[in-house]
């Protein structure tokens, strides 16, 4: 593929056709650089700004991941106009009866639409990553949502709330950066796929699913988690400290997790899990 097929041209005219019936007044907006997508969707919606919006970035400066983290994307192609991730953010009024296991739901819909084969390669590790073979991280997944000035002061059972689902994910090969495990890229999946074709791919099925979640939760979600699930079995260590082994999801999208303590249902999001090295 040449270096011209990796700078992208949007398909923001064919998702709109797409996905414009399901959201009335939805937008899509590409920008060549803003400091987060989600920060953005985030501003607006604090503004009062709640129409639904796909924002797409070649670069952000500010990207941001779960627990404060950041989200880097790979600094190599500096310049080239190559964009070797896709960065794109999508705001929405959302209100489902739960919101638990939301971020999960974004996850198996991601991996189930870049990679059909039989075997899963790209999995899920509980609650907002996608990784490869070797543990390594592919992309990950920040869900978060917005009250407004004006709008309800807490969340509202009938209205809901303006949900924004941030997706980072690598099409290119990263540089390992000083990291221990150099991170996957989408490439290693389908050799076709560039951000423009993977954001193509992913726009419709992603607000099928988000509306599906509104209706069903995240039960019917479960099995379809539980078929990427890369913790399953296997031994982690809790943020906390705690360590045990990594039993599934529970219906509501909590990571099981057989401690000393017994059985426990990890929901908090300030939780982060790693498996334990070799287990
Ligand atoms: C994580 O790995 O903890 C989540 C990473 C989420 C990154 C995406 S990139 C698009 C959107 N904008 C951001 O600042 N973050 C999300």
């Amino acid at each position: 593929m040449s270096a011209a097929a990796l700078i992208p041209a949007w398909p923001a005219e064919d998702i709109w056709q797409q996905v414009e019936p399901l959201l009335p007044g939805f937008s899509v907006e590409a920008l060549a650089s803003v400091d987060s997508t989600s920060s953005e969707l985030m501003r607006r919606a604090r503004a009062g700004r709640t129409e639904p919006t796909l924002l797409v970035a070649e670069t952000q400066t500010a990207g941001r991941g779960r627990l404060g983290r950041q989200w880097k994307s790979a600094g190599a192609y500096e310049g080239t106009g190559v964009v070797p991730a896709l960065t794109f953010s999508l705001g929405l009024m959302l209100a489902p009866h739960d919101w638990s296991g939301l971020s999960l739901a974004v996850g198996v819909t991601v991996a189930e639409c870049l990679d059909g084969s039989a075997e899963p390669r790209i999995r899920l590790k509980w609650p907002n990553d996608l990784w490869l073979a070797g543990d390594r991280k592919l992309g990950g997944i920040l869900v978060e949502t917005a009250t407004y000035a004006g709008g309800p002061a807490a969340a509202d059972a009938q209205q809901g709330r303006y949900v924004v689902v941030g997706i980072g994910l690598n099409v290119l090969p990263v540089l390992a950066d000083g990291l221990a495990t150099p991170p996957g890229c989408l490439r290693e999946v389908d050799g076709s796929l560039t951000a423009a074709r993977a954001l193509k791919r992913l726009a419709l099925p992603l607000v099928q699913a988000l509306l599906g979640f509104a209706e069903h939760g995240f039960a019917p979600f479960q099995p379809r988690f539980a078929r990427r699930d890369v913790l399953s079995g296997r031994g982690v260590t809790l943020s906390n400290g705690q360590q045990g082994t990594a039993h599934g999801v529970s219906d509501e999208g909590a990571l099981l997790v057989h401690t000393g303590a017994g059985m426990q249902a990890i929901t908090s999001a300030e939780i982060s899990v790693r498996p334990v090295a070799g287990a």
